[in-house]
């Protein structure tokens, strides 16, 4: 399709009204904002929202789990395209995203946890990527803020990560400067027979739309129920905490097992540290408890001792919006729909995948290959679909 401004007047309008404005609709919203007539991104102010709050791994290799070799495989390639999206939004407004590439080391603290530094050293090189293995005294040469618990290490260099708040704040500027309105308030997709074709405001009015992107993370099932699509997302609960000191502790992102409690531990240059995050299956509950507070407290003191006399900044919830096999639905899913959700722990990371996919559905653009198991209509226990 050629790019808005460049068709003749004649030609078909296309409307595109984005549902959510966490990180998978701003992506969506920017992804098209330059190719097609208007682009509305309506903000629903939805509860638990999982992307401010997000710690911003762009961790391809530390996440990867058994079985899921498809969506690593989405996820490495996602995150090669971070450098070229955070140059392009500082060239958009300035705004630097705190793109940080030092990568993940993932230690074992306890004899049990050398066994799972094994089993995901063998994952990786299965995919051709074996990664360094590190002794106690060079992790420590790497980040000497290490508790002298630490044993050993595995060295992920390509990871990266970013600043959730930075990247959210750069894309909302960016997408302003391009004319793209962002509304506040409640909306619902509206369908005319088999196609959706708008969303219904909360005043009742209709705003019509060719495509309307759902991108409405964990409240995505509710509002596709509105047009008889059945979304497979529901909300995991994640807990997450910041920390503060005067001076940076820490360059790479940590990741750990103590006492059974799985954190991360993810530096900001400007001495914050995202501590995280607590995993519940138990619905769109959003109460911080000090259960979650205590876990993540000791395990990250445990593994960066010097912590405990940080600055407790933020005890946060997020609703990550998780599916059956772990993967976003990326596409068409009825007539006029286009769905960018369920990306559970990886909106960020996921990020340049979701920007691709939603301009392939939308504007018929080259798609990638390793999105292809990723489409709404995949079989999985909790499918997309028309009834
Ligand atoms: N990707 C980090 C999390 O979901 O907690």
């Amino acid at each position: 399709m050629p790019r808005a401004r460049d068709r003749p007047a004649t030609a078909l309008m296309t409307r595109v009204v984005v549902i959510g404005a966490g990180i998978a609709g701003l992506i969506s919203a920017w992804a098209l904002s330059d190719d097609v007539d208007s682009v509305v991104v309506h903000d629903a102010g939805l509860t638990g929202q999982a992307s401010p709050v997000a710690a911003g791994m762009l961790a391809s290799a530390a996440e990867l789990a058994d079985g899921e070799e498809a969506l690593h495989a989405l996820a490495a390639r996602s995150v090669r395209g971070w450098p070229e999206l955070a140059g392009r939004l500082r060239d958009a407004g300035g705004v630097d995203v705190g793109l940080r590439d030092e990568g993940t080391l993932l230690l074992s603290l306890h004899r049990d946890d050398d066994a799972e530094l094994d089993r995901h050293a063998r994952r990786l090189a299965r995919l051709g990527l074996p990664p360094a293995r590190l002794d106690a005294r060079t992790c420590r040469r790497l980040e000497p803020a290490l508790s002298s618990a630490v044993r050993a290490g595995l060295r992920l260099e390509d990871d990266l990560s970013v600043d959730t708040t930075a990247v959210l704040a750069a894309l909302r500027g960016a997408l302003r400067r391009r004319g793209v309105e962002i509304r506040s308030g409640a909306v619902e997709p509206v369908r005319t027979g088999e196609r959706v074709t708008g969303v219904r405001l909360s005043s009742g009015d209709v705003h019509p739309a060719n495509v309307v992107v759902l991108a409405a993370g964990a409240h995505s099932r509710p509002l596709a129920a509105r047009v008889g699509l059945e979304v497979g997302v529901r909300p995991v609960k994640g807990e997450l905490l910041r920390l503060r000191t005067h001076t940076p502790v820490l360059t790479c992102t940590l990741r750990a097992q103590v006492d059974g409690v799985p954190v991360y531990l993810v530096p900001r240059r400007n001495g914050e540290v995202v501590v995280g995050a607590t995993s519940d299956d138990c619905g769109f509950d959003t109460r911080r408890t000090p259960r979650a507070a205590l876990d993540l407290l000791l395990a990250a003191t445990a593994v960066v001792p010097e912590l405990r006399d940080a600055e407790l900044v933020s005890h946060d919830v997020g609703l990550r919006p998780g599916t059956a096999d772990n993967g976003p639905y990326l596409g068409e899913a009825a007539p006029g729909l286009v769905v960018a959700t369920g990306h559970y722990r990886h909106g960020y990371l996921l990020a340049p995948a979701t920007a691709v996919a939603v301009r392939h559905a939308v504007l018929g653009t080259a798609a990638w290959p390793e999105a292809v198991p990723f489409r709404p209509h995949r079989p999985v226990d909790q499918k997309v679909g028309l009834p």
